[in-house]
């Protein structure tokens, strides 16, 4: 018989609800929250409640898509955290009460863990170019900045990852602060490639080891911008395009130095990314370009699946299920990875 398995992501600011049917994808909803755009920035508050409304169409809309009905469902696979805790909340509650209803197996997955899987989700006619184990994952998103490597589908170290911001973090506040909008990941890409990457320089952190460090930068950036607004008013106006590009390749730098490194130290030739920052064009074309020069095997994921979404916990939650792995239904959401 076959095992189909709904995932669930609220961890954030999209509620998204997945099936996937012995690996392979059926279906995929997220409802993106635009109530936060007015504030520059995720509210908690809105969030979870936003999450609430949209939980119930999100669900019945996947298993629709499907072809699936809520009865065909093998377990219910959902983002326990590292997250919102009133996001996560609405869907690990969701999840508890259909397991319960519906009297199968509820699964909890590690939000990073489903970054990590995205490019393991199958679909049919499209072909999938899985890393081999093990390889190492740059994970880059609004929360976390991490090189990881992953022994198997379960099994996974952190081998380096930030000491304060996210590099998400760094996209989306400079760019407020820069007044360019938010989220600021994919405005800074799209103006980034309209400009001159070596126009500008920003200092670059110095962190030992594997670990990284992204709010010196930002503040680099803050000191270098304000110098200039203030001898000319129109800067910023007649320059974002040179800027973000300046900003954008220093913030790649950045990342590929220690990704360079962890590749040596390990001797690893897999290298995957993932992540709401792995859409960024700047960084995937370097990442191919270091792979080429170095002799790695480079796995990019389709864009839809490299901001949050729920194939990739449904995929997560797959192979937790395979390995025989069930969450009681007394388990509480976490906040922080070291939570788990
Ligand atoms: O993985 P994600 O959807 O949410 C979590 O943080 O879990 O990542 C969101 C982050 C935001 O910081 C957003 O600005 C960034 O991903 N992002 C990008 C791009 N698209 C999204 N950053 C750089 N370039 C992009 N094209």
């Amino acid at each position: 018989m076959a095992d189909i398995i709904l995932g669930i992501e609220s961890s954030c600011d999209d509620t998204s609800a997945a099936v996937i049917r012995d690996g392979f994808l059926l279906s995929n909803v997220i409802a993106s929250q635009d109530v936060h755009r007015n504030f520059g920035g995720v509210v908690p508050e809105l969030a979870s409640r936003a999450h609430e409304l949209n939980i119930v169409p999100v669900v019945s809309e996947a298993l629709s898509k499907a072809g699936t009905a809520a009865s065909d469902l093998t377990a219910i696979a959902f983002t326990r955290g590292p997250g919102l805790l009133g996001s996560l909340l609405v869907g690990t509650s969701f999840a508890k009460a259909m397991g319960l209803a519906l009297d199968i197996p509820i699964i909890e997955v590690n939000h990073l863990q489903g970054h990590i899987l995205a490019g393991f989700v199958k679909q049919e006619g499209v072909p999938v170019r899985e890393p081999s184990f093990p390889f190492l994952c740059l994970l880059v998103s609004g929360g976390n900045s991490q090189i990881v490597k992953v022994n198997d589908p379960l099994h996974f170290e952190i081998l380096g990852q930030t000491i304060d911001d996210a590099v998400g973090e760094a996209f989306d506040k400079c760019s407020k602060m820069m007044g360019l909008g938010y989220p600021g990941g994919p405005i800074i890409d799209r103006l980034a490639a309209a400009g001159d990457p070596g126009r500008f320089s920003f200092a670059k952190p110095r962190v030992p080891g594997l670990d990284y460090s992204f709010s010196g930068i930002k503040t680099s950036l803050l000191y270098f911008v304000r110098d200039r607004l203030t001898e000319d008013p129109q800067f910023m106006e007649n320059n974002k395009e040179d800027i973000c590009a300046s900003f954008q390749k220093a913030l790649i730098d950045i990342l590929m130095d220690k990704l360079v490194k962890a590749a040596r130290q390990t001797g690893i030739k897999e290298i995957a990314i993932g992540g709401g920052v792995s859409a960024n064009s700047g960084l995937r074309s370097r990442i191919v370009q270091e792979g080429e020069k170095r002799g790695w095997n480079t796995y990019l994921p389709q864009f839809k699946f490299t901001t949050d979404n729920a194939a990739m916990i449904a995929i997560a939650g797959y192979y937790h299920y395979l390995a025989g792995e069930r969450t009681p239904l007394d388990v509480a959401p976490v906040s922080r990875m070291s939570d788990f």
